[in-house]
């Protein structure tokens, strides 16, 4: 019997990703279930009940569903962050959970340069805003997206510095990129600080106001990743605080009637996570979930795998 990979998106991807997918799973000779924009995560489960492989975005992947997907062998997650699949439940029923790192990182990083030029021309309200040439660019990790964002401030003529203690000196020097061995420092430095680390217990609420209150004046703080790594208690100060402060953010953070009842011109919150939204990244992370399963069932191949 031929495998069933199941791509289920509450978010779809653009039609041509998932053409491209429904291609590379036929020439397989594996058969595509689809769902998409679903409406209640049981359908997510019932349709996983039969399937071999599951693609999602950021779908929950919970243990009910592990529970009822009796052949699932792997979940790939066409993007970054698997913060939205249950890995210990993924080991516990033996499912390998493999992520596309660097597929949609371009897009995210140009959505950051988005929010930063609207936020620095007053969200385009007709007064004389700023520029962002010549400022200071903090980047809080610099994984792909930072790597990605680094490249587009060299274009702004921004100067950039990054803080990423698990990566050696010798990127930083390649990359021409200032390297900041203090993570206080990078807020204490740069006037733009961009968030590029994943959502994990050790991070969550991770960005607090001991790390943002060190930010120079007319700070703005850029949020392109995860709500969950702001304490958003520290955020809410801050914007009582500083009058100079602004936050923009991939995703608004819970608390965000509050700022933007109180706090106009100085925020700027997408209404659904918009980061990874363009053709080419879902075309990108499509192909190369679909490509991943494939290798995995025909060779083997675990690259990418996030439970070991
Ligand atoms: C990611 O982690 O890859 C991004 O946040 C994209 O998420 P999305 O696929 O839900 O848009």
């Amino acid at each position: 019997m031929s495998k069933k990979v199941l791509v289920a998106t509450v978010k779809p991807f653009a039609k041509a990703a998932v053409e491209s997918i429904a291609g590379i799973i036929k020439d397989a000779g594996y058969e595509l279930v689809l769902l998409e924009s679903y409406p209640d995560p049981a359908d997510m489960i019932k349709a996983a009940a039969e399937v071999d492989a599951l693609i999602v975005r950021s779908d929950k992947v919970t243990p009910e569903l592990f529970d009822a997907a009796k052949n699932l062998k792997i979940v790939v997650r066409a993007g970054a962050g698997y913060d939205n699949v249950d890995l210990q439940s993924a080991t516990d029923h033996n499912v390998v959970v493999m992520n596309t790192p660097g597929q949609n990182s371009n897009a995210v990083a140009e959505l950051a340069f988005g929010m930063m030029v609207y936020l620095a021309r007053g969200c385009f309200n007709g007064k004389s805003g700023t520029e962002l040439k010549g400022k200071k660019l903090g980047l809080h990790a610099y994984g792909n997206v930072g790597k990605h964002v680094a490249r587009i401030a060299r274009g702004f003529d921004m100067e950039v510095a990054a803080f990423d203690p698990y990566l050696p000196k010798a990127v930083f020097e390649k990359d021409k990129i200032t390297r900041i061995n203090k993570v206080e420092e990078l807020y204490k430095t740069c006037r733009y600080v961009s968030l590029h680390i994943p959502a994990n217990p050790e991070t969550n609420k991770s960005i607090n106001f001991d790390l943002m209150s060190k930010m120079p004046k007319n700070a703005v703080l850029v949020n392109p990743a995860r709500k969950e790594i702001i304490c958003e208690d520290s955020l809410l100060k801050m914007f009582a605080e500083r009058s100079d402060f602004s936050y923009i953010a991939d995703v608004a953070p819970d608390c965000a009637k509050e700022i933007e009842s109180k706090y106009p011109g100085r925020y700027y919150f997408t209404p659904k996570k918009m980061g990874a939204q363009t053709a080419e990244a879902n075309v990108n992370s499509g192909i190369a979930a679909s490509n991943q399963i494939i290798n995995f069932f025909e060779n083997g191949d675990k690259t990418f795998q996030v439970n070991k």
